[in-house]
């Protein structure tokens, strides 16, 4: 069931600090929504607060790290405090590891999996006992990823949590069909955001060194702004799952067919991986006048 007409409903976003939470934002604020804002960098938080309240927008910001224990809780609670309800729900806070998976410590699979999965399957799963409690609809939703559907090297712990996100959203869509909540899982392909320069550092790499929408196909890269459109439509219209490129849709349903089409590009992918790490590893990969700052 759709939330309806959307303007004074209100919306929980984590990872609202920057990209595709900070522009999610933006985009339910234009329709109207009020908002509550949950990261950890209360800075960065509270400028995007700023910003929307420049724009007219009810905002209300929460410096909370998801992973920490009782984080959910305290998320919902703030919202029923500020707004007395809560509407719509998205767990989009994480981060990406490029690492190979024999290179990777227990404590940092762990870790990934805390943040990525456990933390926003946690607050979905809360948002939905409540919802369900006060009988009312709502709307849930995940930032998964494309990379959901297949993994490329090297991000083989990233794509595992995500993978693991859309197969919670998509049973979790059914069983909450009765009560009248949705569920949605997000998919978006590479998106100019902190996202990789986070990675790399979580890595122990260059970020010039490393992967960046520099190194994507131009046709792959577009501006969160694009993935908050697409989430605003399937406000409105809800569906199981939002993608914003229809060529990696498809794609993906090849590859999970047959696997072995795409095998010749992770090779490919792998060595250029292992060469990047190499010189990142050296310090001896940024370019000069290249703008490290870029996403
Ligand atoms: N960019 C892409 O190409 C891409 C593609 C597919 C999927 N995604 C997914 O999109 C989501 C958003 O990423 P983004 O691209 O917008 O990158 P981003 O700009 O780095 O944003 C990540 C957000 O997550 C927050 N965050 C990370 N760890 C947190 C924690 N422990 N507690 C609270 N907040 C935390 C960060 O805020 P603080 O650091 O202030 O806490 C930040 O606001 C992620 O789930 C990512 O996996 C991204």
């Amino acid at each position: 069931m759709a939330l309806g007409e959307l303007c004074g409903k209100v919306a929980v976003i984590t990872g609202a600090s920057s990209g595709i939470g900070a522009a999610t934002a933006h985009a339910v604020v234009a329709e109207g929504m009020r908002v509550v804002l949950a990261a950890r960098r209360v800075e960065r938080l509270h400028a995007v607060a700023e910003s929307l309240r420049a724009k007219g927008g009810e905002v209300h910001a929460v410096a909370i790290d998801v992973a920490a224990p009782g984080a959910s809780a305290q998320l919902l609670d703030a919202a029923e405090r500020a707004f007395g309800r809560f509407d719509m729900v998205f767990a989009n806070a994480g981060y990406g590891m490029e690492r190979a998976h024999h290179e990777t410590a227990e404590v940092d699979l762990r870790q990934i999996f805390e943040v990525n999965f456990f933390a926003s399957t946690d607050l979905i799963t809360q948002a939905a006992r409540r919802l369900i409690a006060a009988n009312r609809p709502g709307h849930l939703l995940m930032c998964s990823s494309c990379l959901a559907k297949f993994t490329i090297p090297y991000y083989g712990a990233y794509a595992a949590t995500k993978a693991a996100q859309a197969m919670t959203c998509r049973a979790m869509r059914f069983e909450l069909e009765p009560h009248g909540i949705e569920v949605s899982s997000v998919h978006p392909v590479t998106t100019m955001t902190e996202f990789f320069e986070q990675s790399a550092a979580r890595s122990g790499l260059d970020p010039c060194g490393t992967k960046t929408p520099d190194h994507a196909p131009k046709f792959f890269v577009q501006p969160p702004e694009r993935v908050a459109r697409a989430i605003v439509s399937c406000l409105k219209r809800p569906r199981s799952e939002v993608w914003t490129s229809l060529l990696v849709r498809l794609s993906a349903g090849i590859i999970t067919a047959f696997p072995w089409v795409f095998d010749g590009a992770c090779r490919r992918e792998a060595r250029r991986s292992r060469k990047l790490a190499t010189r990142s590893r050296q310090g001896r990969n940024r370019p000069v006048g290249r703008d490290s700052s870029r996403a």
